[in-house]
């Protein structure tokens, strides 16, 4: 008799889907770092990009960057073949298997970041949210933000962290201008947290992975 094997949780496939390359990402905010993560991403996976001035997602879709560290011809060919495009039609969200938030955070009064940003992109998120999605938080923020802010919005949707979705959070992939410290460099620094579900990911997922971050050092 042969054991059956539950299916994986809808969180497993989304690594599962960043393993073999058919994940879709989605990266809010076209900014120095998100234009750059999202060029990054788009060798490797299908990529929209969100963002709310026209103007940017105008000159992407004509393959002009606005950014120095992100090659307008690069661009071009990235958006020709139809691996990046770019929106700011937030609904399609629902179509990214992991949504990454490159908004920004200036500091606010108090010299504390304002979070104004990430709660806008945190409610685009839960409007779309599903399960089987990967949010990466790549803003620069206080300790606690993924935690406290981004989880208790998502679980009010009624789904649960590691069955449902994972979260995770990544301060500093990006140094712009700086041509020695590149994205694909960066160690891996992803992990659920849930270690116990992680191990079951598939290992070329965790390599796929290295050009994400970690939750835990800023939860
Ligand atoms: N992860 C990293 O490696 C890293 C490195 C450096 C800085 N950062 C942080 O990344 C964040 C972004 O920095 P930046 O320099 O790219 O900022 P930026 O101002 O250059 O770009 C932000 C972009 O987000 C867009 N935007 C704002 N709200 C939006 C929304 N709700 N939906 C869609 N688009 C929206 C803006 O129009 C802008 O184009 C900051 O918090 C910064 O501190 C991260």
């Amino acid at each position: 008799m042969s054991a059956t094997r539950s299916p994986p949780d809808p969180a497993i496939q989304v690594l599962e889907r960043l393993g073999d390359g058919s994940a879709r990402i989605g990266v809010i905010g076209l900014g120095y770092v998100g234009l750059a993560l999202a060029s990054e991403f788009a060798g490797k996976f299908e990529t929209l990009g969100f963002e709310i001035d026209v103007k940017r997602v105008d000159a992407i879709s004509a393959g002009r960057s606005y950014i120095g560290d992100v090659d307008s011809s690069l661009l071009a060919q990235l958006v020709r073949s139809g691996r990046f495009r770019a929106s700011d039609d937030m609904t399609q969200l629902a179509d990214c298997d992991c949504v990454v938030i490159c908004v920004p955070t200036p500091l606010g009064q108090s010299r504390r970041p304002d979070l104004s940003y990430i709660l806008a992109a945190t409610r685009q998120i839960c409007a779309q949210l599903h399960r089987g999605q990967l949010v990466v938080l790549e803003s620069t923020t206080y300790p606690g933000t993924t935690d406290e802010v981004l989880l208790p919005s998502f679980e009010a949707m009624g789904l649960k962290l590691d069955e449902d979705f994972l979260l995770a959070f990544s301060p500093e992939r990006v140094d712009p201008g700086n041509k020695d410290y590149r994205i694909p460099d960066i160690p891996l620094r992803f992990m659920p947290r849930s270690c116990a579900r992680s191990i079951r990911c598939p290992r070329r997922a965790w390599q796929r992975l290295r050009s994400f971050g970690k939750t835990r050092s800023a939860r």
